[in-house]
């Protein structure tokens, strides 16, 4: 099977899941980027099922209104009764890294919105230790060198993803070569550093369950 393959198969196995989940009056929480795109495409079949979705960016935004979902503001629905996103990276623990696509703070405030969040990936996002996908930051534009500084005195080595600006207009900081050892404490750590929005470490909030795209089928982990 192709990767593409396996990102689609993962997408179709958490719209069944998804389906026990809701009902008429349901807003779906929807993450971001590649594997992400497969679940919207598969969710826009069931869309007079459900009443609409939240967005972790305006990509995902977009495409869930092309397929003619409504997309809400997350200040007026609450909590969401289920979140599907991608990973870059998980544990065993369903500690997550994310934000490759730079949507993480978005996509962390709508996990923490959700009662279920499934997380979607194919087998090569499987990891025994966190930190082999740099690790990305988000920063306040004014306090970047600031919170480089910071990082580089925990070890990690930061680098700016240059030309690139979030959702929010903020910038990212990559940290490469960055072992996560107590993903936890890290999580915290970083986002304690005056500057940072947030960091792509799902751990203070995990997955619920991991649906893991492999050769020999989807794999459902909790
Ligand atoms: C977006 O910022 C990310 O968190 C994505 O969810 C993550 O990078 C997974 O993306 P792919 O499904 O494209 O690998």
């Amino acid at each position: 099977m192709t990767q593409d393959e396996l990102k689609k198969a993962v997408a179709e196995a958490a719209l069944e899941e998804v389906k026990k989940i809701i009902d008429k009056d349901s807003i779906v929480g929807v993450g971001t980027g590649s594997t992400a795109n497969f679940f919207i495409d598969a969710l826009a079949t069931i869309k007079l099922d459900f009443d609409g979705a939240v967005a972790s960016s305006e990509a995902t935004r977009e495409r869930l209104k092309a397929h003619g979902i409504t997309v809400y503001d997350l200040n007026g629905v609450g909590t969401v009764p289920v979140y599907v996103d991608g990973a870059d990276e998980v544990n065993a623990h369903l500690h997550m890294v994310k934000g490759g696509g730079g949507a993480l703070t978005r996509e962390k405030i709508i996990g923490a919105c959700s009662t279920k969040f499934i997380c979607i990936a194919d087998e090569s996002k499987k990891v025994d230790i966190l930190g082999g996908f740099p690790l990305p930051v988000e920063v306040i534009p004014m306090a970047r060198s600031y919170v480089a500084r910071e990082l580089v005195k925990m070890g990690a080595n930061p680098v700016y993803r240059e030309g690139f600006v979030t959702d929010n207009g903020n910038v990212i900081l990559d940290l490469y070569n960055f072992p996560i050892d107590d993903p936890l404490s890290i999580e915290q750590k970083i986002n304690n550093i005056t500057g940072v929005v947030t960091n792509g470490l799902f751990a203070l909030r995990p997955a619920d369950v991991l649906l893991l795209g492999c050769a020999d089928g989807v794999k459902r982990i909790t």
